[in-house]
């Protein structure tokens, strides 16, 4: 049996989702045992001394538990860690990450109908533990595409945590915000960058913009081979499927339009992302590689899971767990029932179903 570890949460910049965070942060933790340990951590939401921690139990190998703590770095609340002791007594367990950027990376951007930063980063591990080579995610080599980016919160999620981000939006006014902030925040933090804007185009037809970055820290970063890349293109994100290389995607994270702040804009605008889906899913699908997997947020409300799955499986997507669909369901607000799908191409492995 192993110890009783107990993660303190980030308190959540958004007081709806801090309210259902604790069983959603439970459900993220054991995706992260299972993925870096192969055991469930049977994670759950303890009060320890009139504070509130997520409980979970440690394999209690050193090597599997280094591998844990290391995971749990990444994990979306993750504040502090502590190992319980026979005595009761709490031994802070360090949590490292490859890359630390300042964080008002994710926190700095405000604006109405941006996505909540923990909640966008919770999907960003759920995907990569979903896909067939979670350790992607702790290396930086993971490939991610948010095709319906707005502003960017998925982006500067995956920049804070080592990647190298692709973003796709068709809206130009959130494109330039987010082209704005980011090389102004490169400026004011004196990273070593380049950016660059320009047309995006193919077989010489233009279809909107793009911008490119490219960054490090500082030389020493630089020469560590730690730079990143950003790339942010404006267009319709039916054409991801004409404008990204086949397979080389390895997880799509996409806070999808709810109706409510954002419409999804087809020939009209529309409530419901299902038609939206039913075009752009095809081509998201073939940017993403065989192991690959997909975390879409939908609105329940505008988006009934039947057809949600259905639009999928047409596509050629399946849920990765089908007997969990629907675990990280919650409320945001009165026109918002929020659910995760978590997809993979239909020639999944099949063995690595559990
Ligand atoms: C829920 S918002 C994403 C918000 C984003 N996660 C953020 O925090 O800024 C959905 C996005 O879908 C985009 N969208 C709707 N129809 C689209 C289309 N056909 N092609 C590309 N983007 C589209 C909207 O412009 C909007 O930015």
């Amino acid at each position: 049996m192993g110890q009783r570890w107990l993660l303190l949460r980030a308190p959540s910049s958004n007081r709806v989702y801090t309210a259902e965070a604790a069983a959603i942060g439970a459900r993220e933790a054991d995706l992260l045992g299972e993925a870096f340990t192969s055991r469930p951590l049977d994670a759950e939401p303890a009060t320890v001394a009139g504070v509130e921690y997520l409980a979970l139990t440690a394999p209690g190998e050193s090597e599997a538990d280094n591998r844990l703590r290391t995971a749990l770095a990444y994990h979306s609340s993750a504040y502090a860690l502590f190992a319980e002791e026979s005595d009761s007594r709490l031994l802070p367990l360090a949590l490292e990450r490859r890359v630390n950027h300042p964080s008002d990376l994710i926190s700095q951007l405000k604006y109405v109908g941006k996505t909540n930063e923990q909640f966008t980063q919770m999907m960003v591990n759920a995907a990569a533990c979903a896909s067939d080579n979670p350790s992607a995610l702790l290396d930086g080599s993971l490939r991610l595409l948010d095709p319906v980016c707005g502003r960017g919160t998925t982006l500067n999620v995956a920049l804070s945590l080592g990647l190298s981000p692709v973003g796709v939006d068709i809206d130009a006014k959130d494109a330039e915000a987010y082209r704005a902030f980011l090389t102004t925040w490169l400026r004011n933090h004196r990273y070593k960058h380049t950016a660059q804007a320009g047309r995006l185009s193919s077989n010489g037809k233009v279809h909107g913009q793009t911008f490119q970055a490219e960054f490090a820290q500082d030389k020493a970063a630089q020469k560590a081979g730690l730079s990143q890349h950003l790339t942010l293109h404006t267009c319709d994100t039916t054409l991801v499927g004409t404008l990204l290389p086949a397979g080389k995607t390895d997880v799509v994270v996409a806070d999808l339009p709810y109706g409510v702040q954002h419409g999804a804009r087809t020939d009209k605008l529309s409530r419901s992302p299902l038609e939206l889906l039913r075009r752009a899913l095809p081509g998201w699908r073939r940017a993403l590689r065989k192991g690959g997997a997909m975390a879409l947020a939908v609105n329940l409300k505008t988006t009934p899971h039947d057809e949600l799955y259905a639009v999928c499986a047409e596509a050629g997507l399946k849920p990765r767990w089908p007997d969990r669909v629907g675990e990280m369901r919650h409320r945001v607000d009165n026109a918002i029932e929020r659910d995760v799908a978590l997809l993979v191409r239909d020639d999944y492995p099949a063995q690595t179903t559990n």
